[in-house]
């Protein structure tokens, strides 16, 4: 028998079929299945109701017109029933519940069944993208994890994904900067901390340059030298970006990112006035008061608030180089998506940045990809303001890494002390651990909230054994790993011992196949909605499932076939887990 990766695509699929055998019109019918209350049953589907309303039919009498039509493959694979005033339930029979944990038995398997959804699609993701010359602070963050976890979620679903970091490497700044460099440089702390000595060189810039004064019009000038493809300008320019780049790998090093493409601002440069050409040569943007603006008359406020895609003193600017960002993308990668991650702040701006593409593209005859940008809130500290250091300054991302690291370290040496001394870790080990731990605590606290609300940042919180966490997905995985030792076999080495597994039966092993099988839904929820916390939540709830069920049920007993299912269980779990996990970013541990 066939048994499909996503059995809600299953249903979804026999619901219309069920419909079109019934005579009924079917062309507006949407069956909306979803994973359901699991008092309810596995799946429901919710889209008789409306249906119904809009036809004037009796939504009862019509879902017993539905299930009576289902196709016989669907009729042996489920219970069906009628729930309130038109919903259908269906619960998978524990023999196809035990089919499909058959046939996904490996990461291999569970990919090839994801990556229908979004074959042949080129996605290009635009994260994390900090600015040169400047640390990267806490506030990066976000962009860099929930930007990583996005790509490989839609890598799994079978999207060639392009990562694509859109350093902030040109504008009015580095005037400043290199103003400032010329007068103070420190060559010592340039060679020790490079990064530090450019925000420190900015800093010293800014402040002599005020508004108005003859200081900020010579920063201009070197701002205008080093537009205008002055050699000396350029070399000091070449020497910002790598030493930027070099500190930023670090943490991507640390977090486990690595990117395609880090076509900056810098790099479009010479694309800007075609677009600029082009936009007014159709009529999209005009002359006010010296700008060159795109209004939107439809839109309530963009109407009268243009884009300005040319300042009045001639210069482009975040806007110009955003539609050329755009349009490469399109015509050199062939974008069928596209994501920019950035904080809410910035929402007004990729809203008009979209419709003014839209009809730039439309004009043209080219295609316009799918547009989302993915905004997140803000990182507050315990009392609930932005997260500072002590002194009220930004903490720097990579001091915050090395500190979880740090703060695991001692939970995980100190756990370790308690052990039987032939199970303890060397400390060399404690440190490895403590690594994975550490920053996948931090990455996981992210990710596992709505990406909409602002966060609130807790080593607490993050880094306890218990509740929605890293460390307690990661034990539970560890766990597993150790009754598989225990027992003697790899969990790979499973097949053998699988064909001995009698059917589920326990009412905790049911409810943990249950969770199983419903990862399809958590993936394709999280991914379609670009909201990875929708698969942590679900990975958090499956651990509790198989904690029920462990505590329940013994896995390691005497009975060849209850040993073999419970096995069985165990091994998809480590399986879910392990998988989903690494689609979040979080690198993941046998041992701990
Ligand atoms: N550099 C920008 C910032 O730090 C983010 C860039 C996002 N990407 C883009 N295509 N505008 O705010």
């Amino acid at each position: 028998m066939h048994v499909s990766f996503n059995i809600a695509a299953d249903i979804d699929a026999a619901m219309k079929t069920a419909v079109a055998a019934a005579g009924i019109d079917a062309a507006s019918f949407a069956p909306e299945v979803r994973t359901a209350d699991p008092r309810n049953g596995d799946f429901q589907a919710n889209g008789v109701l409306a249906f119904a309303k809009r036809n004037k039919q009796n939504p009862r009498a019509l879902a017993e017109q539905i299930i009576a039509a289902l196709p016989d493959e669907i009729k042996a694979r489920f219970d069906t029933a009628i729930a309130g005033p038109g919903f259908i339930n269906f619960t998978l029979k524990p023999a196809a519940l035990f089919d499909w944990l058959n046939t996904y038995d490996s990461i291999e398997k569970l990919s090839s069944g994801a990556s229908s959804a979004y074959a042949g699609q080129t996605w290009v993701v635009d994260y994390s993208s900090p600015n040169t010359a400047k640390q990267m602070h806490v506030g990066h963050l976000r962009s860099a994890v929930i930007g990583e976890a996005i790509c490989r979620l839609l890598e799994f679903s079978g999207a060639k994904v392009i990562r694509d970091n859109h350093l902030g490497d040109w504008g009015t700044q580095f005037g400043k900067l290199i103003y400032g460099y010329k007068r103070w440089l420190d060559k010592d702390a340039l060679a020790r901390d490079p990064i530090s000595e450019l925000e420190r060189l900015y800093k010293l810039g800014n402040e002599a340059t005020p508004d108005g004064s003859p200081e900020l019009e010579e920063a201009r000038q070197e701002l205008v030298k080093l537009q205008r493809g002055d050699y000396d300008s350029l070399e000091l320019w070449k020497l910002f970006s790598e030493v930027s780049k070099k500190a930023f790998d670090e943490i991507y090093k640390q977090l486990a990112i690595k990117f395609d493409h880090y076509l900056g601002e810098s790099f479009y440069n010479d694309k800007l006035q075609p677009v600029l050409d082009e936009l007014q040569k159709l009529g999209l943007a005009e002359e006010s008061q010296g700008a060159l603006v795109v209004f939107h008359p439809e839109h309530p406020r963009f109407a009268k608030q243009p884009f300005i895609v040319r300042k009045s003193d001639g210069a482009s600017n975040y806007a110009t180089t955003d539609l050329a960002t755009m349009l490469y993308r399109v015509e050199h990668f062939h974008a069928d998506g596209i994501v920019i991650l950035t904080d809410f702040r910035q929402s007004d701006h990729f809203e008009q940045l979209a419709l003014t593409a839209e009809k730039w593209f439309a004009k043209t005859g080219r295609r316009m990809p799918r547009f989302a940008h993915v905004t997140f809130g803000a990182v507050l500290g315990e009392n609930n303001k932005p997260l500072k250091t002590r002194d009220g300054d930004t903490i720097k991302l990579k001091e915050l890494l090395g500190e979880a690291e740090e703060r695991a370290y001692t939970i995980v040496s100190e756990k370790n002390a308690g052990r039987p001394k032939a199970e303890q870790f060397t400390d060399e080990e404690c440190r490895a651990i403590a690594h994975y731990v550490g920053i996948g605590a931090v990455q996981y606290a992210d990710l596992s909230q709505n990406r909409s609300s602002d966060y609130l940042f807790s080593w607490d919180k993050m880094l306890s054994l218990d509740g929605n966490t890293a460390p307690y997905l990661l034990y539970a995985i560890a766990r597993i790993h150790s009754i598989f030792r225990k027992a003697g076999i790899e969990p790979e080495a499973l097949a053998a011992i699988e064909k001995e597994a009698s059917p589920l039966e326990t009412p905790t092993e049911l409810a943990l196949a249950r969770k199983l099988v419903k990862f399809p839904d958590a993936l394709r929820l999280a991914t379609d909605t670009l909201r990875p916390h929708f698969l942590a939540l679900y990975l958090y709830e499956l651990a509790g499932d198989y904690s029920a069920f462990n505590n329940a049920d013994k896995v390691l007993v005497d009975d060849t076939p209850v040993r073999a299912r419970r096995l069985l269980l165990c091994a998809r779990t480590q399986l879910t887990l392990n998988t989903g996990l690494n689609l979040l970013g979080v690198r993941t541990l046998k041992r701990m």
